[in-house]
């Protein structure tokens, strides 16, 4: 019996224990919110605990929302999430016990929902955003019009913490309407509340995440236009973490977090990696496919956007704003802070990159193919695709 308690630890296993370890995001056991509540932690960390605080999540149903939620409602913060959608919001009660993860039914239209929804809380959060006019709501109303209700309401019920997620290259002269609707409304937000938070994740990856779906089609009509772009891609995971940590963190108010991995990455470049894990080896495949990338002019392009824009208007893609932004290579501001002053270090994406395309490989080429990728293959990789070539080399490549 004792021999099993002193047997030595396996190191392999040192790992595997200390992430099933809770931690609370706070250092202090009490904290005192800016409008002078107590907020007194309870439990040691786990699910049944509680921070004391209420977070309100305005776009908790979002692709970042739900990572940020998870993190909220994991150490008991009582989390609201507005909803609009049902089935958007069912996954997200089961992040936190019971009655931590509240939700209320909002439209931005009506003031009363977004009262309700905020009365109570100690922080909010606005991740609302919208890259596309839909039927109800243009950007400006979703972006602007969204963000200054919501902002105005936390002002008057005395909210101590207003934390906006904007976007990168957030300017109100871009010629992008969404990156000029996000600029506006940091204008909005500071008018509003001076020492709000804004916060610009640059684009973001994760489990199926907009910004690598869009990668992923072996062809694309214009690639060579559509995605030229220059950015440096982050991990939506710590970008859930950093809002999280300031939101807590009151010395984080009145300041800009720009949130970016270290790397920078042409969309195409990462498309043609992204091909090679999932497609190099693929049985039965059509040589000359591999080769054929549908490029086209950027008039062509243009004209084909703005139609697809007519055609399809609620689709986030593929229409005269995302042309627009296309063009638009990622800008950094150097006086915006980052990971670091949060005393994080971000994720580099050669380390994740086979993580997330994984699901994506398609059967077949698993036989041929190698089935794991590590970061030494991914920097390879990104060597390889930059290295001026035949496009039929591609098939050689594992030869
Ligand atoms: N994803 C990226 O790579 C990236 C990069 C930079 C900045 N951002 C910004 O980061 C934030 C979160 O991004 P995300 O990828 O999580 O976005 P997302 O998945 O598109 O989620 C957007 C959220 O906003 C809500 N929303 C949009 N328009 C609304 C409206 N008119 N009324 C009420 N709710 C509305 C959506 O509600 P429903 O679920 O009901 O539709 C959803 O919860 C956004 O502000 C986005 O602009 C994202």
């Amino acid at each position: 019996m004792l021999a099993h308690f002193k047997r030595p630890l396996n190191a392999q296993r040192i790992p595997s224990l200390t992430r099933s370890l809770y931690r609370f995001p706070l250092d202090s056991d009490i904290n005192i919110t800016k409008r002078g509540e107590t907020k007194i932690i309870s439990g040691s960390g786990g699910r049944s605990s509680r921070t004391g605080y209420t977070a309100t999540v305005f776009g908790g149903t979002g692709f970042l929302g739900k990572m940020l939620v998870a993190k909220l409602a994991k150490h008991g913060t009582i989390t609201i999430c507005p909803y609009r959608n049902e089935t958007s919001m069912r996954q997200l009660k089961v992040n936190g016990d019971l009655g931590v993860v509240n939700f209320i039914e909002f439209d931005v239209r009506n003031l009363q929902s977004i009262e309700d929804s905020l009365c109570k809380s100690d922080i909010v959060f606005n991740l609302i955003g919208s890259q596309s006019n839909t039927k109800n709501f243009t950007m400006a109303d979703s972006n602007i019009e969204a963000t200054r209700r919501i902002a105005k309401l936390a002002k008057e019920f005395n909210v101590p913490r207003f934390i906006q997620v904007s976007s990168y290259n957030a300017n109100p002269d871009s010629p992008s309407i969404f990156y000029a609707t996000k600029g506006i409304a940091e204008q909005v937000v500071r008018e509003i509340i001076p020492d709000s938070t804004i916060v610009r994740p640059g684009p973001m990856y994760g489990r199926n995440s907009f910004f690598m779906n869009e990668l992923l089609p072996l062809r694309v009509f214009g690639g060579n236009v559509l995605f030229k772009k220059q950015v440096y891609p982050t991990h939506a995971i710590q970008v859930a973490q950093a809002l999280e940590k300031i939101g807590y963190d009151d010395s984080t108010a009145g300041k800009t977090y720009e949130l970016n991995g270290t790397e920078k990455y042409s969309k195409n470049e990462l498309r043609e990696m992204i091909k090679y894990i999932t497609h190099v080896g693929m049985t039965g495949y059509f040589e000359a496919a591999v080769g054929w990338y549908l490029p086209a002019t950027p008039l062509m392009i243009k004209s084909w956007c703005y139609l697809n824009g007519l055609l399809n208007p609620d689709m986030d893609s593929l229409n005269s704003d995302s042309f627009t932004r296309a063009q638009l290579d990622q800008i950094l501001d150097p006086n915006a802070l980052g990971y670091s002053d949060l005393g994080m270090k971000p994720d580099e994406l050669a380390d994740w990159l086979y993580t997330y395309v994984r699901p994506r490989i398609i059967a077949s080429s698993q036989i041929k193919n190698r089935t794991v990728y590590d970061r030494d293959e991914v920097e390879k990789l990104r060597d390889y695709v930059n290295t001026p070539k035949d496009s039929f080399d591609l098939l050689s490549m594992k030869g």
